[in-house]
């Protein structure tokens, strides 16, 4: 089973892929994390991320080490990741091998922007999970805070609507809901409570899946 789910950030699309993933016992892409090395990888080479090329080469060249990259969740790192995710040849760069990630055995959970649209366009549920973005901001300064950092909220609910807005308008996969996703607005939702509606759809999607794909019943007598 192929689980998609997609969102803007914080809209806790991250935290219900990792919690279906262990619920469901499959391996879990977080498909950010690839263009956040990327924008590392950059901003530590000096910071040029205007360059297609370099840009471009970095994508291909991604290793452990620059996924494991301790500031792969910093602010700066994400607005890096958004910029560098609207040039064509970095995604095109990154595409194999997060399908290849989705047609494992067993398959996957994967979240992102585009992962119901372009990654797997085939997969067995769509989630597209949003949210308001002053709770966004409010989730995103208390992950700071907890990381014992200072967060201006309202500094960070505007670069999360400039983050949105550069997320939807790019040429190149933009961050929209694929026409068959189930939408999960999380505004008024805790963790618990958007994993069991989420848990639904999923279950809802087997049920139905189980109901379609069910054998006919045998006439009595046969
Ligand atoms: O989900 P995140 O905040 O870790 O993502 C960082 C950036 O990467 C985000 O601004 C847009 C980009 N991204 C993308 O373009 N496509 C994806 N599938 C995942 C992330």
């Amino acid at each position: 089973m192929i689980i998609a789910i997609d969102g803007p950030a914080s809209s806790g699309k991250g935290t219900l892929a990792r919690l279906l993933a262990a619920h469901y016992g499959l391996p879990h892409l977080d498909t950010g994390s690839l263009y956040r090395a990327v924008g590392r990888k950059l901003l530590r080479a000096g910071g040029d991320l205007d360059t297609v090329a370099t840009a471009e080469e970095a994508a291909r060249t991604l290793s452990r080490e620059d996924l494991d990259d301790p500031h792969l969740r910093d602010e700066a790192t994400g607005d890096a990741a958004s910029r560098v995710s609207a040039i064509p040849r970095v995604r095109a760069a990154l595409l194999d091998y997060q399908r290849a990630f989705a047609a494992q055995p067993g398959g996957a959970v994967l979240d992102g922007r585009d992962t119901g649209t372009v990654i797997c366009p085939e997969a067995d549920v769509k989630l597209f999970v949003t949210a308001s973005a002053a709770v966004r901001a409010r989730r995103r300064a208390e992950e700071l805070r907890a990381r014992g950092m200072t967060a201006d909220e309202e500094r960070i609910r505007r670069d999360i609507e400039e983050r949105d807005r550069r997320d939807a308008a790019r040429s190149v996969a933009p961050l929209k809901p694929a026409p068959d996703s189930h939408l999960l607005d999380t505004t008024n939702l805790g963790i618990e409570a958007a994993f069991e509606a989420a848990k639904a759809v999923v279950e809802a999607h087997c049920l139905h899946r189980t109901a379609v794909g069910r054998p006919p019943e045998k006439p009595a007598g046969l």
